[in-house]
C-alpha cells in the first residue's frame, strides 16, 4: 500500500535555490499544493516532508570508510534484524512495482544490492544472468552469493558514486536502502542517470527524515535520511523525467512518519535521452584512499553505531504499540 504519491515535473518545485554538492543547505519549501495521492485527490503532506534541517549534522555513517567497517560487522546479522524490521517482502514487492520490471529480459543493476534481498524481488520478474548486484561491501557481497536464486547474477564490488558500468548500459537501476551512505547523494543520482539507456527507469528506495526530536537526533548522528523535497530535486538535477515519489512503511507503523523510515520511501525517474547526465559536478566528496585518524574514526564510528541501535528499538516500539492501541485509534 503506498501512503501517498508524488509527481514532479523540472522546474515545477520552486526552490529557493540550494547546493547538495556536500554542503548541505536546506531550503524551507511549501510543497503542499503539489502533493497527490494515487487517485489525484490533494493530500496534506505531514510536517516531516517539510520542515528545514540544520545545515550541520554529524551523520558520523556517512562516509565510504565508516560504511564498510559498518556492514564489516552488520553483515554478519543483516538478513535477520535489518529486513524483517525495516524491509519486509511485502514493502520490496510494492517498491519494485514501481520500477517496471517488465520483461525477463531487461538488464537491470541493483546498486548497493549488499546481501541480495532486494535483488531476491528482481529475479523474480528478470532472469537472473541479466542481474547485476554492485555493493561496497564484501562482506555484505558473500551472503548474496551463498543465495540459490542469486547464483546466475553477476557479482561486483563498486561504489554507487563512481559505478563500473559503460554509459546507457542498463534498462533499470535500482538501489534499496544504500543513499544513506552517500557521502554525495546527488553524484550517485547523477551515476544512475549515465548508466541507464534512453528509457530505462531507475527505481531508488530510501529512507525519510523524522519529524519526532528524538528521532530526528538520532537519525542525523547516524546518516542521511533525505526529505522527499530532496530526492525529488536530486531525481531532476540529474536529468530524470516523469519524477514520482511514492511513501513505503511497514504495514505495523499504520501510516506513522515522525520516528522517520529507514525503507520510507520509492523514488522513480525516466532517462529522456541517451547520454551523460547534464549536471557537472566536481570531484568526489570523499577521498577514501586518504590516511584518516584512527582515533577519530573510532569516535565517530562508536557513537554512529550507537545511534544506529536506537533504530532497532523503533520498529520493536511501534511493533508492541500496534498490538495493544485498538485498530480504530491513531498510534
Ligand atoms: C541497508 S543495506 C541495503 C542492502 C540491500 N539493497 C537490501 O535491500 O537489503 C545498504 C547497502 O549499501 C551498501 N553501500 C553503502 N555505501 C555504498 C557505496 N558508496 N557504494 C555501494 N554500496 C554502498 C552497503 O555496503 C550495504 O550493503
Amino acid at each position: 500500500m503506498a501512503f501517498s504519491s508524488i509527481t514532479r515535473t523540472p522546474n515545477a518545485l520552486g526552490f529557493s535555490g540550494s547546493s547538495f554538492n556536500g554542503k548541505n543547505q536546506f531550503p524551507k519549501v511549501d510543497l503542499s499544493h503539489f502533493a497527490r495521492n494515487l487517485s489525484g485527490k490533494k493530500t496534506p503532506i505531514p510536517k516531516c516532508s517539510v520542515q528545514t534541517r540544520p545545515t550541520s549534522q554529524p551523520r558520523f555513517i556517512q562516509h565510504k570508510k565508516e560504511a564498510f567497517w559498518f556492514y564489516r560487522f552488520l553483515s554478519i546479522v543483516y538478513d535477520n534484524i535489518i529486513n524483517p524490521a525495516h524491509w519486509t517482502e511485502d514493502m520490496r514487492e510494492e517498491a519494485l512495482g514501481y520500477a517496471d520490471l517488465n520483461s525477463r529480459d531487461l538488464m537491470v543493476i541493483d546498486v548497493g544490492g549488499g546481501t541480495g534481498f532486494t535483488t531476491l524481488g528482481i529475479v523474480k520478474h528478470v532472469d537472473a544472468k541479466n542481474v547485476t548486484i554492485l555493493d561496497q561491501s564484501p562482506h555484505q557481497l558473500a551472503k548474496a552469493r551463498e543465495k540459490e536464486p542469486l547464483k546466475e547474477c553477476r557479482i561486483i564490488q563498486g561504489d554507487a558514486e563512481d559505478l563500473p558500468f559503460p554509459t546507457d548500459y542498463a534498462d533499470r537501476y535500482v538501489s534499496a536502502g544504500s543513499i544513506e551512505y552517500w557521502p554525495d547523494p546527488q553524484r550517485g543520482i547523477k551515476e544512475a542517470y549515465r548508466v541507464l539507456k534512453e528509457g530505462g527507469k531507475a527505481c531508488l528506495i530510501g529512507p525519510v527524515h523524522p519529524t519526532f526530536w528524538l528521532s530526528s537526533f538520532f537519525a542525523d548522528v547516524w546518516m542521511l535520511f533525505p526529505t522527499e523535497e530532496e530526492y525529488i530535486e536530486w531525481f531532476q538535477k540529474a536529468g530524470f523525467r516523469d519524477v514520482q515519489l511514492n511513501r513505503i512503511g511497514p504495514k505495523w507503523y499504520r501510516g506513522v512518519r515522525r520516528h522517520g523510515l529507514i525503507m520510507g520511501c520509492v523514488v522513480t525517474g525516466v532517462k529522456p535521452a541517451s547520454g551523460d547526465s547534464p549536471l557537472q559536478l566536481g570531484p568526489k566528496a570523499e577521498d577514501v584512499s586518504k590516511p584518516v585518524n584512527p582515533v577519530v574514526f573510532l569516535y565517530r564510528f562508536i557513537l554512529g553505531g550507537l545511534a544506529a541501535t536506537y533504530y532497532v528499538l523503533v520498529p520493536i516500539y511501534m511493533w508492541i504499540k500496534d498490538q495493544i492501541v485498538p485498530k480504530d485509534q491513531p498510534i
